[in-house]
């Protein structure tokens, strides 16, 4: 039976106290309604569309690539209007599921379970147990069990009010039986809204059976008003995320102190120090260890390789055994083999660095291509930029390259040569060959120092 998906995301958010829409506020790293539209899709939905209001075009503006359906709801006049203007976008959809643009971390297997449970009745809701109920609608129930309908907080009485089973506001129905009752809901409640839990007490009302289901965790039904609970489903978003890579054979120094903004996949064995920082797609091979304070963005490193404190590591490779940092700075298309050294205030763009080569100090390499088992000493620099264009370094195999030399692009370095401390090499170096470039060292004899008289 196919799924519409109806996600309301007309609200101010005045409480984020913010220029940005609530819904594009990020959790992981992604807006709040990316969360629930990927849930969307896990459920195979036909048709999504989004309700929203506030934030103008920010909103669909942000997910301008996909092929949503986006309405917008001028006023808000209440969660049963909202539904009711994205029913016309629910075309050729037997069944619409209400899921919320606030509501960040319900799983799609919670929603699965709903809509098969509920397969077989035109209504399906989703609800929970609170110690503290307050705030939500009450579901109420009929001696034998039946859900009646629903009462809203401020429209409910005080014995209505000690009911602990509320509604998370996520609903499965039919597409046609649900337009014709939002058609009939009024807005005579305290709050002079369209509500969508009217809807309830109308199906009842005609014979038909609620069914209800319960998500596994109550994080899942959170909504998230203002910026404290934003960073608390944050920390119990992490939290999880650590604990399934936990689970699965990656030691995790302090799970409440590791950030994945992406996807983080890690081998065996693998050690995560405190306060590592994931963004995008993030591979580790087994046995690898990532000291303290590092920030991973798009990168794959190789097994057993080692990365020690404060190091970046963005859109580069780290072959196996390789051992980076502290205080390494690999930037997009740095290619390190395996068993190098990449030592402290290390910048690499760019460059291919073979098996087993050390650049250990103090060192900029940028669009370079450097052969294995070669030496870079401290402080050197390859000059890539002329002012207009960038040119490459090589440098062969086992070449020896001084402390302090700068390597001024484009030139070749041959293998083994050897390049004497302090030279600036404008012009290529022969294989096996010292080359120096720098004036010779003399010294004045009988020179003295002028003195004051
Ligand atoms: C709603 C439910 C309540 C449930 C609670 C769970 C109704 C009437 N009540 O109450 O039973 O326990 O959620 O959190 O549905 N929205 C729009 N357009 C509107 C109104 C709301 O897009 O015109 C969106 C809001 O952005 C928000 C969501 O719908 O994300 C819920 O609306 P809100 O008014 O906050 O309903 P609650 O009072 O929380
Ligand atoms: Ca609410």
């Amino acid at each position: 039976m196919s799924l519409g998906v109806v996600i309301l995301a007309a609200g101010k958010g005045t409480r984020m106290r913010s220029a940005l829409p609530k819904v594009l506020h990020p959790l992981a790293g992604r807006p709040l309604l990316r969360h629930v539209l990927d849930a969307a899709e896990a459920l195979g939905a036909a048709r999504i569309c989004v309700v929203y209001g506030h934030g103008g075009e920010l909103v669909p503006g942000a997910f301008a690539d996909a092929a949503y359906a986006w309405v917008e709801q001028a006023e808000r006049l209440g969660t049963g209007h909202a539904v009711q203007q994205a029913l016309p976008a629910m075309t050729g959809v037997e069944r619409v599921l209400v899921l919320y643009g606030d509501v960040p971390l319900i799983e799609a297997e919670t929603l699965n379970r709903l809509v098969a449970d509920s397969a077989e009745t035109a209504l399906g809701l989703l609800t929970m147990t609170l110690d503290d109920p307050t705030g939500y609608g009450r579901i109420l129930r009929a001696g034998d069990g039946r859900v009646l309908r629903i009462v809203e907080h401020r429209d409910a009485t005080d014995a209505e009010r000690a009911i602990t089973e509320v509604n998370s506001g996520i609903i499965v129905a039919e597409r046609d039986r649900l337009a014709d009752w939002l058609g009939r809901i009024r807005n005579d409640n305290v709050q002079r809204e369209y509500y969508l839990t009217d809807v309830i007490g109308l199906a009842t009302g005609e014979g038909v059976d609620v069914v209800t289901a319960q998500p596994e965790r109550l994080e899942e039904v959170a909504g998230i008003n203002d910026r404290i609970q934003l960073a608390q489903l944050e920390r119990y978003h992490q939290r999880r995320r650590a604990e399934c890579l936990m689970r699965r054979g990656t030691s995790i120094m302090d799970p409440a102190r590791i950030d994945i903004r992406g996807t983080l996949e890690c081998g065996r064995d693998v050690v995560l120090d405190v306060n590592l920082i994931c963004e995008g797609r993030v591979r580790i091979g087994a046995s690898a260890r990532i000291g303290p304070n590092c920030l991973l963005k798009d990168c794959e490193i190789g097994p057993g390789a080692e990365v020690l404190p404060n190091s970046i590591i963005e859109g580069a490779r780290v072959g196996a055994g390789a051992r980076i940092g502290p205080f390494a700075r690999l930037r997009p298309e740095a290619d390190i083999g395996r068993d190098c050294h990449i030592g402290n205030f290390v910048e690499i763009k760019k460059a291919q660095i073979a098996e087993g080569s050390k650049v250990n100090h103090l060192t900029y390499i940028g669009d370079a291509e450097i052969g294995r088992g070669v030496n870079v000493g401290a402080g050197t620099i390859t000059c890539n930029y002329d002012g207009a264009y960038k040119h490459p370094t090589i440098i062969g195999d086992d070449a020896f390259i001084g402390s302090n030399a700068a390597l001024v692009a484009p030139v070749e370095i041959g293998p083994g040569a050897s390049i004497g401390a302090g030279s600036v090499i404008v012009k290529d170096a022969p294989a096996g060959q010292l080359t120096l470039a720098r004036s010779r060292q003399v010294t004045i004899e009988g020179w003295q120092r002028p003195r004051k008289k």
